[in-house]
This record gives structure tokens, C-alpha cells and sequence, in this order.
């Protein structure tokens, strides 16, 4: 198998998304086989103080890797957490060519066209058969999809997101992290353009469960004539796991992974929402006292159809290869 099968992989994987954009992944690529690392060094302490996101966020490029294999037709086996002494080392994938996939090759074009969408959404509801699909990747990436379609529960969980942004938002650290990570300098490959922040749409009836970033610069798409309110039919599902150790943290990252790219192959526009889980009393109350389930929940997937008219999302920065990689 040639050696550049396995860089172009790793080049697609490249474009998964992570938190704030910090890309906190390092790559190991051998003859037959890919190594990924956390990059401890792009932690966001304050944000962040689980590390939960930084992993779900390599879960997610992981994945990303597994579909880029399976459309060049190579077999992968995956060994996660492979070294007991390092706990960085995340995954070894080792390749070789062949038809069985751990991964479903048809997800691939979805992870160039995939964007997080922070803007309205349209009032067009998702189905329950579409979360019934999407669900149906999450569990088969070993992870669940809890819909929050009621709308009580949906109430519940939008204030339970708004309670994690009012706990952190007086934070000077949590201030610091989204000013130098949606700031970053001319030329920067990492960090939240200013291009695909939305401001709050106007006149929205109820609470936003989006996460507040300074500066925003992308337009909301036009109201449909005929609803005056702001607010749209997106739905908000929650990724979970049977625990919560790094290994979980690591399937929840790929079954948000599959989610995402199955959701962008069927149209959806996706924003992905941490707030709720970064706060660890809030995470809590979204498992026992909004949701009701057993599961650990990883973090916040906002799913809905486009609005008419809403132009198409810039592509974010990425870092080069070269950059990312581990010498072998
Ligand atoms: C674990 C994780 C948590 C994230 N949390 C949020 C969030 O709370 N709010 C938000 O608007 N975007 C969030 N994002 C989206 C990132 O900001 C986004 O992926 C990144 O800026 C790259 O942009 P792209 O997804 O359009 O490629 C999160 C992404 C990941 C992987």
C-alpha cells in the first residue's frame, strides 16, 4: 500500500472540527499503519478543564480518517488507547488494502461540505424518521443519540445551556480562551474565523442555546415571510455514552463524527454545541434531571434544515500536514 494513500487520509481527517478550531491532534503515519495523539499543549484549561472536548474533538478526526480509508478501499483496524503508559496516544489505525470497512466510504464528500452553521436554521422540522437515521450511525459508532424533540425537554435542556454560559462567562480565563481563539493573527490556520460567527438573530422568542462568541460577522439568511419570531425548528440531540473514561470520550467524538457527515450528506446544517458538558454540575442536571437517562451525554449536536436563501458557509482554516505530524 503506497504511503501516500495513508497522508491523503490523514489529510481529510485534517478537516474534522475540534473546539475552538484548535486542531489539538498530532499524527504518526508509518508504513502500514497511522498513529493519532491528543496535542495536550492546545488545551483550553478554562473551557475545557475535563479535557473532554480536546478528546471528543481527535474521536471526531479519528472517524473522519476511518470514512477517508473506507473510500480508498482500505481495510482498517483500530486499536484505541493502545499504551497504558500514554495515555496521548489515542489510536493506532493499522491499514492494509482490502474490502472490509470499519467505517461507511458513502460519508466521505460529506467531510469537505460539512461546516458548523451557527445561524438560523429553517422552520421546516427534521423528521423523526431523519433523527431515527442519524441515531442509527451514533449507535453503530458505539455511542447514543438522545432526541430532545418534547418540547419540555427541549426547554430544559436550551436552560441548561444558557446556565453553563452564565457560569462561565464571568470566567476571565473562559473570556481570554474565546478572545485569542476567535482573534487570531493575519494568516492563522487554527481559530474561529469571524467569518462564521453569526450575531443573535432578532427577535427571537425564546432563549438561544448557542454559544456566545464575541465579534460576529456572518449575516443571518431573511426571515420567512410569515414567521415573525426568529426562532427556527432546529432539533438539539444529545451524543452520549454507557461511561465516561477517555476511551468513551474517544467513541463519542466518532459517533459525532457520523452524525455530522450523515446529517451533511442528507442536506442538514449542524452546530455543534459544548457549553452544556464543559460545566460539570450542568452536565450532570442534563443527565438526571433533563433527559432522564442512564448515559453520559458528550456533548450538544444542533441539527436542522437550512434556512431559505442562506448562503453557502465559508470552508474554516486548518494547519498544514506538516505541521500535525510526528517524525516515525
Ligand atoms: C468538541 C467540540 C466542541 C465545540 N463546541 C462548540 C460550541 O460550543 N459552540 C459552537 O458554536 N461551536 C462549537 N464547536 C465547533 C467549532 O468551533 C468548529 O468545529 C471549528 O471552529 C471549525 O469550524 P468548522 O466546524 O466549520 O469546520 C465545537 C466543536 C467541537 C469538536
Amino acid at each position: 500500500m503506497a504511503r501516500h494513500d495513508l497522508v491523503t487520509a490523514v489529510e481529510h481527517a485534517l478537516r474534522a472540527p475540534s473546539v475552538h478550531n484548535t486542531q489539538p491532534w498530532r499524527w504518526r503515519i508509518a508504513d502500514d499503519s497511522v498513529q493519532l495523539h491528543a496535542d495536550w499543549n492546545r488545551h483550553l484549561v478554562a473551557t475545557d478543564p475535563d479535557r473532554r472536548d480536546l478528546v471528543v474533538s481527535c474521536g471526531i478526526a479519528l472517524h473522519h480518517l476511518l470514512v477517508a480509508l473506507a473510500a480508498r478501499v482500505l481495510e482498517a483496524d483500530v486499536d484505541r488507547l493502545p499504551d497504558p503508559d500514554d495515555g496521548g496516544h489515542l489510536a493506532t489505525v493499522t491499514v492494509r488494502p482490502g474490502s472490509g470497512r470499519v467505517a461507511d466510504a458513502t460519508l466521505f464528500p460529506a467531510i469537505e461540505r460539512r461546516r458548523t452553521d451557527r445561524r438560523r436554521m429553517s422552520h421546516r422540522p427534521v423528521s423523526a424518521e431523519t433523527v431515527g437515521v442519524l441515531a442509527g450511525h451514533a449507535q453503530r459508532a458505539g455511542a447514543v443519540l438522545v432526541p430532545t424533540s418534547d418540547e419540555a425537554v427541549r426547554g430544559r435542556l436550551t436552560a441548561a445551556l444558557v446556565e453553563a454560559s452564565h457560569r462561565q462567562e464571568p470566567s476571565a480565563g473562559y473570556t481570554v480562551e474565546l478572545e485569542v481563539w476567535t482573534r487570531r493573527y493575519a494568516g492563522a490556520r487554527d481559530g474561529v474565523p469571524l467569518g462564521s460567527i453569526a450575531p443573535a438573530p432578532v427577535g427571537a422568542a425564546n432563549a438561544s442555546p448557542l454559544r456566545r462568541f464575541p465579534h460576529g460577522r456572518l449575516p443571518q439568511p431573511a426571515q420567512t415571510p410569515g414567521h415573525g419570531a426568529a426562532d427556527d425548528a432546529a432539533e438539539l440531540l444529545v451524543v452520549a455514552t454507557p461511561a465516561d473514561d477517555q476511551a468513551e470520550r474517544l467513541r463519542a467524538g466518532e459517533a459525532v463524527s457520523a452524525v455530522l457527515l450523515a446529517a451533511t450528506r442528507l442536506g442538514l446544517a449542524t452546530t455543534l454545541l459544548s457549553q452544556g458538558v464543559e460545566v460539570d454540575a450542568v452536565r450532570h442536571a442534563i443527565r438526571w434531571d433533563v433527559l432522564h437517562v442512564p448515559e453520559q451525554p458528550q456533548l450538544v449536536l444542533r441539527v436542522g434544515w437550512p434556512a431559505s436563501g442562506a448562503a453557502e458557509l465559508p470552508p474554516t482554516p486548518r494547519r498544514h500536514l506538516r505541521s500535525v505530524l510526528l517524525s516515525t
